[in-house]
């Protein structure tokens, strides 16, 4: 069983950070493989190229796909669970975890180009996505104005959408007053590898 974790956070010093250790210790703890795709320590290119933007948007597929992208590829079809773990920033995830999706969900391969989508859709369907962030707001507030929905239909109905079976947003809100919520924190994630398992198995 592999777990391949998506991270995406400019600095060391940060919160989620934090969690990101947290996160690999509890996997660790349950005896699971995983895999790290630091997103700024791979200097992970965020932009679509004219030449990536024409593959798409003309649906050619005589340009190529990148090596990055393919590489961002061969993980997820050895994967059974990607996590991915990251900021809210404007009520979103960063722009370079976005550049992610933007590149790595080529035409072809995260979806189709004819009628029946699925014949020329090629990602395998993986097991379990869990899209983890921190955010400054308390859950409550987020709820209560509508983002927290609105992120779970962007990042969970969305961009994991059909290509996972099952699918998890945790929000770990809150982070204005860490220490009022890190106790808390720390306990969901040491849930999270029990869960892959029992789903996974
Ligand atoms: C550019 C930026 C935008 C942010 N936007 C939001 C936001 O829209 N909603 C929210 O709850 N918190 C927001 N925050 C707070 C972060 O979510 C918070 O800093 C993060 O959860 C934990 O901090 P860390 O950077 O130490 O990991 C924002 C922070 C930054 C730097």
């Amino acid at each position: 069983m592999k777990v391949q974790i998506i991270y995406c956070h400019p600095s060391q010093k940060s919160y989620t950070y934090e969690i990101l250790g947290q996160l690999k210790s509890n996997l660790i703890q349950e005896n699971l493989e995983f895999e790290v795709s630091d997103l700024y320590a791979m200097n992970f290119k965020t932009d679509m190229s004219e030449d990536e933007y024409e593959r798409e948007g003309f649906v050619n597929l005589n340009l190529s796909i990148p090596d990055d992208v393919k590489n961002e590829h061969q993980k997820i079809e050895k994967s059974d669970c990607l996590i991915f773990v990251y900021p809210v920033w404007w009520s979103d995830c960063p722009a370079k975890l976005k550049g992610w999706f933007d590149r790595v969900y080529s035409v072809g391969y995260s979806y189709g180009y004819d009628e029946s989508d699925n014949n020329t859709q090629k990602m395998k369907t993986v097991p379990y996505g869990i899209a983890l962030c921190t955010a400054g707001h308390p859950n409550e507030f987020l709820n209560e104005i509508g983002i927290a929905e609105s992120m779970r239909n962007v990042m969970i109905d969305d961009r994991l959408g059909k290509r996972f079976i099952k699918k998890e947003m945790i929000i770990l809100g809150g982070t204005l007053n860490k220490e009022n919520v890190k106790h808390k924190h720390m306990e969901i994630i040491n849930g999270i590898g029990k869960k892959i398992k029992e789903y996974c198995a």
